[in-house]
């Protein structure tokens, strides 16, 4: 939010706030830029100053308005082409406003896509359709039981998951399905069969670097009992250096003055995994500096990951990671770390995942449990949360410094819930009585057919 405070404290007892909100005018200078503009693209700022003051001001703000790139450059379309919107014609039949007539008249995309943006970016582009990010939805399709076997609705789907991961985007009748939009999840699919969403970090209209180096950025995603990276962050000696003095970093410090020491003093999530820092290049690819799937129910190298295989190398990625850390600690405090990261890895899936596996699997070959619908017995829910939950928290919470998930939340209820599954699977095993099985999921009534633009050719970019 663009606002200019001044805020008087006098001795404790009067506290005065005298906020203008710089939102209702661009910042850009306007009069000057109009000279380069052609009277359509003067029409598009014209129009929309007064019918959206929000979205204009924070195109006024951000970087594009400076170098030039206006409301015309991304959103006008072909006539006829994929997300025209027809409606828009109408804002050219207006009487009561000077734009608002058949001269300024310019086909309008409600939609912009990567691909739009790879005409300038095009680095950016290409990296982030590789990414993990990028391809979620396809690997989500092959892997996740709520999908798979239709257990929860498609509202649920469009207004939890999806939101995240992102959806596929439907013209029908020149109007975007509320199936699909709005709708900025990492892995959208978007009408040109490209993959991916650079606004869900450079939120639009600003498009800011220094948003997304912001934890905030990622924390909207990255939170809650699975993938806590955003609590964790919170809790870590780093996320606790940011919030008492990060209002005082060099947020919009170009990448070459982006350097730990002079812009940052620790490292937000962007540092460790995106950024420029040393000799590792900035990447869009998140996948790259990982050397563990820590999500995984049995913790794999990325590259041994059978539903979407990285194609990195693990000691690679490690050591660009690592050389991240260097530029702020010594080489045995770093090699420690991963030593550390390393015993936890091994020690849940030795000591809780695999133990907890092999008890399913005897019970499944005993016929105690059923195999055909996972989750639908008290059991099948206890490993999911055994893995999904708490396993989770635990490997996280050792790869990004955060002490109290890795045990409290993490190895602790790992240790509750392996107890409990035990028990009652020891019961099960004694009275031979197949387990009691949950007859009704509430809405289970979701698409169960994997969306067929999921196969479709992933990569728009890779044909330059
Ligand atoms: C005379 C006024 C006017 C002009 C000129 C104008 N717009 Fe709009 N535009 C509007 C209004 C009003 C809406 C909102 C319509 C609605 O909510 O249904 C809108 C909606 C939009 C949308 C969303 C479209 C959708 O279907 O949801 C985009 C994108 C857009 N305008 C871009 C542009 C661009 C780019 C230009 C210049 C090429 C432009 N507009 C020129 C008034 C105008
Ligand atoms: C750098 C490219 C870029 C520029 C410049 C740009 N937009 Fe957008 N705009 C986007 C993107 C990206 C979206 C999100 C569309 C999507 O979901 O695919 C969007 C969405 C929109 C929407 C629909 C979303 C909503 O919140 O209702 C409107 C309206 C809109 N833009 C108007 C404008 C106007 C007016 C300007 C100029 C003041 C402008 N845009 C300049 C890229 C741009
Ligand atoms: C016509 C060319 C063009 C298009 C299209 C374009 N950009 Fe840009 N973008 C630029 C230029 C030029 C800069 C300024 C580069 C600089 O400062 O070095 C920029 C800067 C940026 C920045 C850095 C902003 C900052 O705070 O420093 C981001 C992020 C960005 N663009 C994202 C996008 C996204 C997302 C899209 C698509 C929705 C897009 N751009 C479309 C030309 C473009
Ligand atoms: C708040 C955002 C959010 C919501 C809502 C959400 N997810 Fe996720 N999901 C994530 C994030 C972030 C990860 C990454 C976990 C990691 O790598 O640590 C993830 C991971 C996953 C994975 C594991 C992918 C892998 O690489 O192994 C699956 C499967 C999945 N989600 C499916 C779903 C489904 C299905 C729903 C709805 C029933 C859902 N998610 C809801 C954010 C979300
Ligand atoms: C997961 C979050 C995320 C997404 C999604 C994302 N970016 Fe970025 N982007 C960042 C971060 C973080 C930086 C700052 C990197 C740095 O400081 O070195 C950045 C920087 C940039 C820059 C400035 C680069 C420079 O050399 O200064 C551009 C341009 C950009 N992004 C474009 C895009 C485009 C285009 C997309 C869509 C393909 C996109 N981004 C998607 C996080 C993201
Ligand atoms: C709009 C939601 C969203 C935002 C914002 C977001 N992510 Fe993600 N991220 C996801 C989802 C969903 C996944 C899980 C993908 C999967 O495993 O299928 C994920 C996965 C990841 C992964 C794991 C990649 C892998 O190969 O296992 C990393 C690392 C990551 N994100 C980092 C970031 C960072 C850093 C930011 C901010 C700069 C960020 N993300 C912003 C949703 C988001
Ligand atoms: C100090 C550096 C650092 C910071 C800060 C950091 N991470 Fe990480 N992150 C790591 C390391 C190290 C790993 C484990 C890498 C590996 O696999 O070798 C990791 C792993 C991950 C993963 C992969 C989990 C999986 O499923 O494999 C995600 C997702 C992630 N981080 C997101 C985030 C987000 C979001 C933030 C900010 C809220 C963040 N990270 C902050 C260093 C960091
Ligand atoms: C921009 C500088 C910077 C980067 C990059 C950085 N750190 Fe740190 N780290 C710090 C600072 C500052 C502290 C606090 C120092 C102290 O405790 O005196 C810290 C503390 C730590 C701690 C102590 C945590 C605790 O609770 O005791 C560990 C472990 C750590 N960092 C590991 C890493 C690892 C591993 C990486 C790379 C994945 C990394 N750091 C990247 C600046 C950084």
């Amino acid at each position: 939010m663009q606002s200019k405070c001044i805020v008087l404290t006098i001795i404790g007892l009067i506290t005065l706030s005298l906020c203008t909100m710089a939102h209702a005018h661009p910042e850009v200078d306007l009069e000057e830029l109009y000279l380069e503009l052609s009277k359509e693209a003067i029409a598009c700022i014209e129009c929309h100053k007064k019918e959206s003051p929000g979205i204009t001001a924070d195109w006024g703000a951000g970087v594009h308005a400076k170098v030039g790139i206006t409301c015309i450059t991304c959103h006008k379309c072909e006539v006829g082409g994929a997300g025209l919107s027809r409606g828009h014609y109408k804002q050219y039949q207006r009487s009561d406003h000077k734009y608002g007539t058949s001269a300024y008249r310019v086909p309008v995309a409600a939609l912009v896509s990567p691909m739009l943006c790879a005409r300038c970016h095009f680095n950016e582009v290409k990296e982030y359709s590789r990414s993990k990010h990028a391809n979620t939805l396809e690997l989500i399709w092959k892997i996740d039981p709520w999908l798979r076997y239709g257990m929860n609705s498609d509202t649920e789907r469009i207004t939890g998951c999806f939101v995240c991961h992102g959806s596929i985007l439907k013209v029908k009748d020149g109007k975007i399905t509320s199936e699909g939009w709005p709708n900025v999840g990492v892995g959208r699919i978007n009408v040109d069969g490209s993959r991916g969403s650079c606004i869900s970090c450079h939120t639009r209209h600003k498009f800011s670097r220094a948003e997304a180096r912001k934890p905030e950025a990622c924390g909207r995603c990255h939170l809650g009992p699975g993938h806590p990276q955003a609590e964790i962050y919170n809790e870590s000696i780093h996320g606790a250096i940011y919030r008492s003095e990060g209002d005082q970093w060099n947020w919009n410090a170009s990448t070459r003055e982006w350097i730990p020491g002079q812009a940052y003093r620790s490292p937000t999530c962007a540092v460790c995994h995106m950024c420029k820092v040393g000799t590792t290049a900035m990447t869009h690819d998140v996948t790259e500096r990982l050397s563990w799937e820590l999500q995984a129910p049995y913790t794999v190298r990325p590259s041994d990951f059978e539903p979407f295989p990285a194609k990195t190398d693990w000691k690679a990625e490690r050591n660009k990671m690592k050389a991240v850390c260097l530029k702020c600690h010594g080489k045995l405090w770093v090699d420690n770390h991963y030593i550390q990261l390393d015993r936890v890895i091994k020690e849940y899936n030795e000591v809780y995942f695999k133990p907890a596996q092999d008890m399913l699997n005897r019970l499944y070959k005993n016929g105690l449990l059923d195999k055909s619908v996972p989750l639908d017995e008290q059991l099948e829910l206890e490993f999911y949360e055994l893995w999904h939950y708490e396993g989770r928290r635990a490997r996280m919470g050792a790869a990004m410094m955060a002490p109290a998930y890795t045990w409290w939340r993490g190895f602790y209820e790992c240790k509750k819930r392996y107890n409990t599954f035990m028990q009652e699977a020891q019961k099960l095993l004694s009275t031979k009585q197949p387990a009691y099985r949950y007859q009704d999921l509430p809405n289970a009534t979701g698409d169960t057919e994997v969306p067929r633009r999921l196969s479709e050719n992933s990569d728009p970019t890779a044909k330059e």
